[in-house]
């Protein structure tokens, strides 16, 4: 039994048939007004971060930029934004991905991180991984090392998190529902 797992679960809000029916939305808003748990999230987070050598987090757009913002300030660590496209207003790279209806497009600044540092890539969840994976090809894309990527939830049935790993990319997820 995993006492950090079970003690995010039971403060994260399930919300039935959102967006749509028969999908269970898993709503990381409770832990993010509640305090302590977002205290508790973030130092687990933090634990990863020391254990691989990250000098840079960056986080996707929006949800992820609360825990990253939060995580970089913690660890003294440069934050790195990535965008839905058309945000940046300076000189950036594009990654595009499929989603389960349709595709997006995600971007980052070109000097988001120097060729070579070592990146952390943070979301509050992995679904199909599409958007994780879309991010790392992006860090990759400017010479940067991503170390690994983070997440709150993962839900496996979806399949993201072994995508991920495929691609070679650790994944740290703090809970997983099935
Ligand atoms: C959600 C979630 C992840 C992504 C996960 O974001 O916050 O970023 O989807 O899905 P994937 O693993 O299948 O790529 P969403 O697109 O809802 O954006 P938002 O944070 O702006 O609401
Ligand atoms: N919660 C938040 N974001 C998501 C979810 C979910 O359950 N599924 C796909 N993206």
């Amino acid at each position: 039994s995993n006492h950090l797992a079970d003690y995010l679960k039971q403060r994260i809000r399930t919300v039935p048939d959102w967006p749509i029916a028969g999908v269970n939305f898993r709503d990381v808003t409770t832990l993010f007004n509640d305090p302590e748990a977002f205290r508790v999230m973030i130092e687990a987070f933090s634990l990863d971060c020391t254990r691989l050598a990250v000098d840079v987090i960056a986080a996707i757009d929006a949800r992820g930029f609360i825990i990253g913002g939060a995580l970089a300030y913690q660890l003294h660590k440069p934050f790195a934004l990535v965008r839905k496209k058309g945000k940046l207003p300076y000189r950036t790279v594009s990654e595009d991905y499929t989603l389960e209806y349709g595709s997006a497009t995600i971007e980052i600044n070109e000097d988001a991180c120097a060729a070579g540092q070592r990146v952390l890539l943070v979301d509050d969840l992995i679904a199909t991984g599409g958007t994780l994976l879309a991010a790392a090809k992006l860090f990759q894309k400017i010479g940067a090392e991503v170390a690994g990527v983070a997440a709150i939830i993962d839900l496996p049935e979806l399949g993201g998190s072994a995508k991920l790993r495929d691609a070679k990319l650790p994944v740290h997820a703090l809970c997983a529902f099935s």
